[in-house]
C-alpha cells in the first residue's frame, strides 16, 4: 500500500482508537486542586462575563475545540461538525495536522470545511515541528487561519514504527515565528511540557504555548494499539499531567501566554485551568467522544450545559470575569505541593 494511503488510514484509526480508549475519568490531577467558594460574592449571575480574547478576536467562552483531525472523509465530517459548533458558540476551532495536505492536495476539503462552516470565526491551522515557514504559511492560507498551532509530538512519533526519528525542530519554529503572517501557538499533544522545555520554547521567540498535558487522550496507548510488534504504552510514564504542566508553567507565565488542554472533562476542569494561569482551555477528546458516541445535537447540548456550569462555578467563587478567576483562592493537595517543591517551583 502506498505511504500516502497509510497516512490517511492512520488518521482514521486515530479517530476510532481515541473513542475506544476514551474514559469519562481522566488522570489530569484536577481532583488534587480545590476552589474555595465566596459566601458573599457581591455579584449577579447575569453580569458574569465569559468572553475571552484570542489574539484580538473576542470569543464568547474561555474554551475552544483543539486540534483533532483532517485528511480523510471521516475527518471532513468531524471538522464540519466542530466548525458548526464553533460558529454557534463563537469559540475557536483548530484543524488537525495539515501535513498530509502537502503530500495529498486532494485532502484539501477536509480542512477547508473548517472555514466554510465557520466563515467569520476563529480558526487555527496546525502543522508539526518539522514543517518549514513556507509550509506553515500555506497551511494558514488554506483555511484563512487566525493563528497557527505547531505541535510537538515526540512521544507519539517514538511510539509509531513509521514515526519520525529526527526531532531537530527549533530552527523551523524560530523561522515560522519570525516570518508567519499570524500568531503562533506551540502545543504538545497530551504529554505535557516541563518548565525547562517551556524556557527553550520561549527562547525561540514563541509567545504562546498550549501545555497539553497528560490525563486524557494518550497517543502512547493509541499508537501502541496500532503497532503489533512493540508495546510502547509505558512511554507515557515520562509525561506530565495537565495540572503538573500548569504548575511547571508558573515559572514562565510572565513571558508566555499559556493555554491548557489535556483530559478536560468538566466545567470545573476549565475553571481550575484558568485559576492556574491558563488564558483559555482546549478540548479534543471530549468533543470527539460526544460527536462519535452521540450526535451533533447532543454535543451542542453538552457544551451548552458546560458553558452554563462555568458561569455557575464563577458565581460560587465570586468571579465576574475570567481575570477575576485568577484571583480566587485555591488549595493544592500535598502530592502537588511535594511535586512543586521537588521541581523548585514556588
Ligand atoms: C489529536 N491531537 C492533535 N494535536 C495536534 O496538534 N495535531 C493533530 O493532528 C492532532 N490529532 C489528534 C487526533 C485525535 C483523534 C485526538 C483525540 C487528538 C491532540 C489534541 O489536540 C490534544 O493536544 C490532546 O488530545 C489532549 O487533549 P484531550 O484529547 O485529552 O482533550
Amino acid at each position: 500500500m502506498p505511504k500516502q494511503d497509510e497516512q490517511i488510514q492512520r488518521k482514521v484509526e486515530h479517530l476510532f482508537l481515541a473513542e475506544k480508549y476514551f474514559s469519562d475519568e481522566s488522570y489530569t490531577g484536577f481532583d488534587q486542586v480545590r476552589l474555595i467558594h465566596d459566601a458573599l460574592p457581591e455579584l449577579k449571575t447575569s453580569e458574569i462575563d465569559l468572553s475571552t480574547d484570542f489574539f484580538g478576536y473576542k470569543a464568547d467562552f474561555p474554551f475552544y475545540f483543539n486540534a483533532i483531525t483532517g485528511g480523510s472523509e471521516q475527518s471532513k465530517k468531524f471538522n464540519s461538525e466542530l466548525a458548526i459548533l464553533a460558529h454557534e458558540f463563537n469559540i475557536p476551532v483548530s484543524s488537525g495536522s495539515m501535513g498530509v495536505y502537502f503530500r495529498l492536495p486532494q485532502t484539501k476539503s477536509s480542512f477547508t470545511v473548517l472555514r466554510e462552516k465557520n466563515p467569520d470565526g476563529f480558526v487555527f491551522a496546525n502543522v508539526s515541528g518539522k514543517a518549514n515557514l513556507e509550509q506553515a504559511q500555506a497551511a494558514v492560507d488554506l483555511v484563512s487561519a487566525n493563528a497557527l498551532q505547531i505541535h510537538l509530538n515526540v512521544i507519539q512519533e517514538l511510539a509509531m514504527p513509521e514515526g519520525d526519528r529526527d526531532f531537530n525542530w527549533s530552527d523551523n519554529i524560530k523561522q515560522i515565528v519570525a516570518g508567519l503572517s499570524v500568531p503562533v501557538v506551540v502545543k504538545e499533544v497530551g504529554f505535557g511540557i516541563s518548565k525547562d522545555t517551556l524556557e527553550k520554547i520561549s527562547n525561540l521567540g514563541v509567545k504562546n504555548v498550549d501545555i497539553s498535558g497528560f490525563g486524557g487522550t494518550d497517543f502512547a496507548e493509541i499508537e501502541s494499539a496500532r503497532n503489533h510488534d512493540l508495546d510502547l504504552t509505558n512511554l507515557d510514564l515520562t509525561s506530565l499531567s495537565t495540572v503538573e504542566s500548569l504548575i511547571e508553567s508558573k515559572a514562565v507565565q510572565s513571558k508566555l501566554n499559556i493555554f491548557a488542554s489535556g483530559g478536560i472533562r468538566s466545567a470545573f476542569d476549565v475553571v481550575k485551568s484558568l485559576r492556574m494561569g491558563a488564558h483559555a482551555v482546549g478540548i479534543s477528546g471530549l468533543a470527539l467522544h460526544h460527536l462519535q458516541k452521540y450526535s451533533l445535537d447532543e454535543t451542542r447540548i453538552f457544551f451548552e450545559t458546560m458553558a452554563l456550569e462555568i458561569k455557575i462555578i464563577m458565581a460560587a467563587i465570586g468571579a465576574k470575569n475570567i481575570s477575576e478567576i485568577q484571583k480566587a483562592p485555591v488549595v493544592f493537595d500535598t502530592d502537588l505541593i511535594n511535586y512543586a517543591k521537588q521541581r523548585n517551583i514556588n
